[in-house]
């Protein structure tokens, strides 16, 4: 069973639920920004002009409360054999990620406060933080729009970092972030191995998935 708070070896189950429910919260938010640029603000339909800034709030405060649960937990050990250029990059892509996902609401909110409105989560009207004001609007709504680009920018490396993990280095950096799923005691120790070389890791993936049985009996 996945334990409730994270350990060395992997994420509890309150960060996993963080994770992918956020996931899911930041493709639909993306899917309706998007929709509201293709037509245009004012002329967006109504359930994005209502689901945007909610979901958006909802997802800034799912991230500061996520990253206060990261902060009160141990995090799980890099696997030894990614060598210290890549951990460098995963660092740099999750703190990006939390830093992207946190400030994009923000400015979401003060872009809404300069148009003149009062942002609305769920039907609630939330206070202004800056008062009527065509110039932040502007400056605020071109933030807004190079944010989300960062966004799918990091999480294209973000995903990429995952696969190569799943197919490549075969540890158990992605089972022990999917829902429910156990480590392997073969991926564990694989984790735990001396550091290797990733372009033998990448030959040898290409030499077992790409060369029949028979072939290799021959
Ligand atoms: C993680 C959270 C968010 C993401 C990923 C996101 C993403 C986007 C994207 C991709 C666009 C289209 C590009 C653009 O027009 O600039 C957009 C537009 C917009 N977003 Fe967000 N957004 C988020 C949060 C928010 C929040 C919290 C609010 C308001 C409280 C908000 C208000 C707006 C508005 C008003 C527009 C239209 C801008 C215009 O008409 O120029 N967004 N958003
Ligand atoms: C909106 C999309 C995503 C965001 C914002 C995101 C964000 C993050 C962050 C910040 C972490 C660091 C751990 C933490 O503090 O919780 C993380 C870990 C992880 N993510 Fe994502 N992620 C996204 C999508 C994905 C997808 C689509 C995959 C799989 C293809 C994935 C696979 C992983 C894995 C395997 C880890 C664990 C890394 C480790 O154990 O060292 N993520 N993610």
């Amino acid at each position: 069973m996945t334990p409730i708070r994270n350990t060395h070896e992997q994420w509890g189950s309150i960060q996993r639920t963080f994770h992918w429910g956020i996931v899911l919260l930041v493709l639909i938010q993306l899917i309706f920004g998007f929709v509201i640029y293709s037509v245009g603000g004012k002329g967006a339909p109504e359930v994005a002009r209502f689901w945007h800034p909610s979901l958006g709030i909802t997802i800034g405060a799912l991230m500061l409360l996520r990253l206060g649960w990261r902060l009160a937990n141990p995090i799980p050990e890099t696997p030894r054999d990614i060598v210290p250029s890549m951990q460098g990059i995963s660092k740099f892509t999750h703190y990006g990620l939390y830093a992207l996902l946190i400030l994009q609401p923000l400015v979401g909110y003060v872009l809404v406060s300069a148009f003149g409105h009062s942002p609305e989560w769920f039907g609630v009207a939330m206070p202004p933080i800056v008062g009527k004001s065509p110039h932040i609007a502007h400056v605020f709504g071109y933030m807004h729009g190079a944010i989300a680009f960062l966004i799918l920018g990091f999480l294209a490396l973000h995903i990429m970092g995952a696969l190569q993990h799943e197919l490549v280095l075969r540890d158990n950096v992605l089972p022990r972030m999917l829902p429910g799923l156990a480590m392997t005691p073969e991926r564990q120790a694989r984790q735990e191995g001396d550091t290797v070389d990733l372009r033998n890791a990448v030959r040898t993936w290409v030499r077992r998935d790409n060369v029949t049985p028979s072939k290799r009996a021959g």
